[in-house]
């Protein structure tokens, strides 16, 4: 049994999650500490003692915020804008792709279900084919094996390839550089989903070179929720139109995509103030933990009820067990386990149908104790042993 990692005593009252139950589903949702919360409500507040003046000042204070978060990803400040979440940076990215029935779009069998419609019904739209790489065709697999297979998937008529960065389900790391380099390489545009990774993996946008990047700022960057951010490569930025179009449509790449009527931006502008956090508690720090934390999560699991942990990557902060064959083998029936864990055992995870059997996916963030994993461990196990 590994040891698990020293708490990050800090942490404590940073949240203000219900003490009774052990919530170890941060991956879903995120979740948003007190100082972020408090900034939060003081934009807010702003917003309604003086609503003409905060309207006419939010131009130069979006840009702030983009131009931190743009720091923080390692982006250029001029190719991000700030979207509602990954929802919206795929079908941003998709509706500026030229498309047409000659074309393929390729997504991967670990492609997120809404962005999954997403792309099914962007090729309705315009007649192109949809293509789908087998990653997991033998099982298991390495980032070899999901460049090969994402590879082996390129026919002569795909245009563009969407992926995800760190997929949900199985909480596994794809090997995002050498994907978009070898796709560029054979023409093809990449639309990379990191839903999860802005807070929980360093990363350089600018070292990755994607056609389009987008992620979450409110998983696991500690920002309010609707609060995720779009990256384009300066050869698409022309082309990048929004999806609804609002006073600056005509303005061009980024104000054109953020501007949307009159909408709540104090999320965005309260972001920075979640990725500031990280910088104080410490970033590698709280990668450590999490890492560790969801590492030993796994094993506690694995062992108590002898089901099989998935291989997982040592960065990541999440961690997967597979459910016996035919368990939860439903989007009904794995959510219909998941509401019975936290009825039962007062616990929250994430559990989800692939190929045949549920996963279940725990994650560790900063509020997460040892114990917590522990008591979902045993209470599973007897789940488990009375499973008819
Ligand atoms: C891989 C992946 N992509 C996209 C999303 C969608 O994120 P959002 O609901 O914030 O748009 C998620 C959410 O869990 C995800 O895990």
């Amino acid at each position: 049994m590994t040891v698990p990692p020293a708490p990050i005593e800090e942490a404590a009252g940073l949240f203000t999650l219900d003490p009774g139950k052990s919530h170890l589903n941060n991956g879903s949702f995120g979740t948003v500490p007190v100082p972020v919360q408090r900034r939060h409500a003081e934009l807010r507040a702003e917003m309604e003692a003086d609503t003409v003046v905060f309207f006419r000042g939010l131009t130069d204070r979006i840009a702030a915020a983009r131009a931190e978060v743009a720091a923080f990803l390692d982006a250029d400040p001029a190719g991000l804008a700030f979207t509602a979440n990954v929802t919206e940076g795929v079908a941003v990215a998709l509706a500026s792709l030229p498309l047409g029935i000659r074309d393929e779009i390729l997504i991967t069998d670990h492609c997120y279900g809404a962005v999954q419609l997403a792309v099914r019904r962007r090729a309705e739209a315009c007649g192109a084919k949809v293509g789908v790489a087998e990653v997991a065709r033998g099982g298991m697999w390495t980032g070899d094996d999901a460049v090969q297979a994402i590879l082996d998937a390129v026919t002569p008529r795909t245009r563009v390839a969407v992926f995800d960065h760190v997929t949900s389900a199985t909480a596994r790391l794809m090997p995002v550089h050498r994907l978009v380099t070898e796709l560029r390489a054979r023409g093809v545009t990449t639309v990379v989903d990191g839903a999860h990774v802005p807070g929980m993996l360093p990363v350089s946008l600018n070292g990755i070179g994607a056609d389009f990047w987008t992620g979450n700022l409110h998983k696991w960057g500690f920002a309010p929720r609707s609060t995720g951010v779009l990256a384009v490569s300066p050869e698409w930025r022309a082309r990048v139109r929004p999806l609804i179009v609002s006073w600056f449509a005509e303005e061009g790449f980024p104000v054109a995509i953020e501007s949307q009527g009159t909408r709540d931006h104090t999320g965005w502008l309260a972001a920075p103030y979640g990725l500031r956090l990280i910088g104080e508690l410490g970033a590698g720090r709280i990668r450590r933990h999490n890492a560790e934390l969801a590492e030993y999560g796994q094993r506690l699991l694995a062992e108590a009820t002898g089901l099989a942990a998935w291989p997982g990557d040592p960065e990541l902060a999440m961690r997967v067990v597979r459910l016996p064959q035919g368990m939860a083998r439903t989007f009904e029936a794995a959510l219909a386990l998941a509401v019975r864990v936290t009825e039962e055992l007062g616990c929250h995870v994430a559990i989800r149908p692939w190929q045949g059997a549920g996963l279940v996916r725990l994650s560790a963030q900063i509020y997460n104790r040892p114990d917590e994993y522990q008591r979902f461990a045993t209470g599973f196990a007897g789940i488990l042993r009375n499973w008819v």
